[in-house]
């Protein structure tokens, strides 16, 4: 079983890809995060996770539902963690190693996989361009390629993953810093003069955060990640996080991009 969590997209396309290819089943966290997950592995039944890095950690989300969990027959399951990042993941799967730890699970391969920037909420952050979106989504298919049949073939300490400089700095100072105050929905702005009220936000919130009322979307400060996949789906770019997004681009994840 494969379980992911995705805002805009990326990771979505990258866990599909995997479960596709390795014949895994796709379970989504936040769905998962509803019920009382507890899981049963079969025999010799792999398990992954994939998510994407916010803040050179895994997303707040992933590391609850990890928390939450329970796996009856965990000890001796090959386990495998991909995360999607637009540039650096810092020492993001050490602190999901000891996630998983508790759980009884270690991860036999780690590996992270370069996808178009979905983060633009502070100055100097900016979608990619096209040019570069397309060269990341044409080498993330060669990885996922790539490292498909080393999971189906359960390969030990495969560590495919790019750091970044500073690594530990960007984890538990500026990161641990960028978790704990900013994945907040409290700057999220509509411009009701443009918003066409489609409901695309809310039909687009991973958490189902936003519902609408008189036409307009309110976010409801329960279970926003940050993910800004409301803001980057609006049609009109009608929804802003702060002043910094209203002169930037939008992007989400299509399946024609592949
Ligand atoms: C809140 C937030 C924080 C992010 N932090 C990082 C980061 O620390 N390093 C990085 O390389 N990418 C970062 N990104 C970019 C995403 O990890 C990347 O675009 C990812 O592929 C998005 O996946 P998704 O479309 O499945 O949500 C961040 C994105 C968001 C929304």
């Amino acid at each position: 079983m494969i379980f992911y969590f995705s805002g805009t997209g990326n990771t979505r396309w990258i866990a599909s890809q995997l479960a596709e290819l390795t014949g895994e089943k796709l379970l989504f966290i936040p769905d998962e995060l509803q019920g009382e997950m507890h899981y049963h592995l079969d025999e010799n039944e792999r398990i992954g996770f994939c998510f994407p890095i916010h803040g050179w950690q895994p997303p707040h989300i992933v590391r609850d539902f990890i928390r939450g969990m329970a796996i009856d027959n965990a000890q001796g399951h090959y386990c495998y963690c991909v995360c999607s990042c637009g540039d650096s993941i810092g020492l993001a799967m050490n602190l999901l190693q000891r996630y998983l730890a508790k759980k009884d699970l270690h991860a036999d391969a780690v590996v992270s996989i370069q996808m178009p920037e979905s983060y633009v909420a502070l100055p100097g952050m900016y979608t990619d361009t096209p040019e570069n979106e397309k060269r990341k989504i044409d080498n993330a298919a060669l990885k996922i390629k790539d490292i498909a049949p080393r999971i189906i073939n359960r390969e030990v300490g495969v560590t495919d993953i790019i750091k970044g400089h500073i690594p530990w700095i960007l984890t538990h100072i500026v990161g641990a810093f960028f978790n704990g105050k900013m994945i907040t929905d409290k700057p999220f702005r509509v411009d009701a003069d443009k918003c066409v009220h489609c409901g695309v936000c809310a039909g687009s919130c991973p958490t189902k955060n936003i519902v609408m009322s008189y036409g307009l979307p309110v976010w409801q400060h329960q279970s926003c990640t940050a993910c800004l996949a409301c803001y980057h789906h609006c049609p009109v770019h009608a929804i802003n996080y702060g002043s910094t997004t209203k002169k930037r681009g939008q992007y989400y994840f299509k399946e024609k991009q592949a």
